[in-house]
């Protein structure tokens, strides 16, 4: 079975977390086994990061970028991506925004680190978790 890691921040209302489990939720459907964690409740352990075949990351919008907790795991990831077992996975990624206008601009994982971590997954692509 596929393995999918929802990998997200959420500290302040609890919005991306009701994401992470849609997300989640949708993974389940298509029959992967899912693993989800808040990285506000603690440093993702990167050496748990070979098991997982795809990584949906969600963060909410900190002044247009992504949190920090999530920046970590993609530094902690950067480290070790030459070792065995950390080439870049497909991802998908989404935010959640307080109405400024976030959604309307290129995503905090559109550009930079993210782009360093791997190739988006479009929406169409996550079906491929199907066994
Ligand atoms: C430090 C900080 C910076 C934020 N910056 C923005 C921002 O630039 N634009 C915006 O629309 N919302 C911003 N927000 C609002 C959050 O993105 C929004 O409330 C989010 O859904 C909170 O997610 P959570 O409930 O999962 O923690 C910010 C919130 C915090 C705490």
């Amino acid at each position: 079975m596929v393995k999918a890691l929802v990998l997200y921040h959420s500290q302040q209302y609890g919005n991306t977390q009701k994401m992470a489990e849609a997300v989640a939720e949708g993974l389940k459907g298509e029959k992967c086994e899912v693993t989800l964690y808040n990285t506000n409740e603690g440093r993702f352990d990167i050496t748990k990061y070979p098991q997982y075949d795809c990584v949906a990351f969600g963060s909410p919008d900190y002044f247009s970028y992504m949190a920090g907790t999530i920046k970590t795991f993609i530094d902690d990831w950067y480290i070790k991506r030459n070792e065995s077992g950390y080439q870049a996975r497909p991802y998908a990624a989404f935010i959640t925004h307080g109405g400024g206008g976030g959604a309307r601009r290129p995503s905090p994982f559109s550009t930079g680190s993210a782009h360093r971590w791997g190739r988006p997954s479009s929406a169409r692509a996550l079906p491929t978790c199907r066994p």
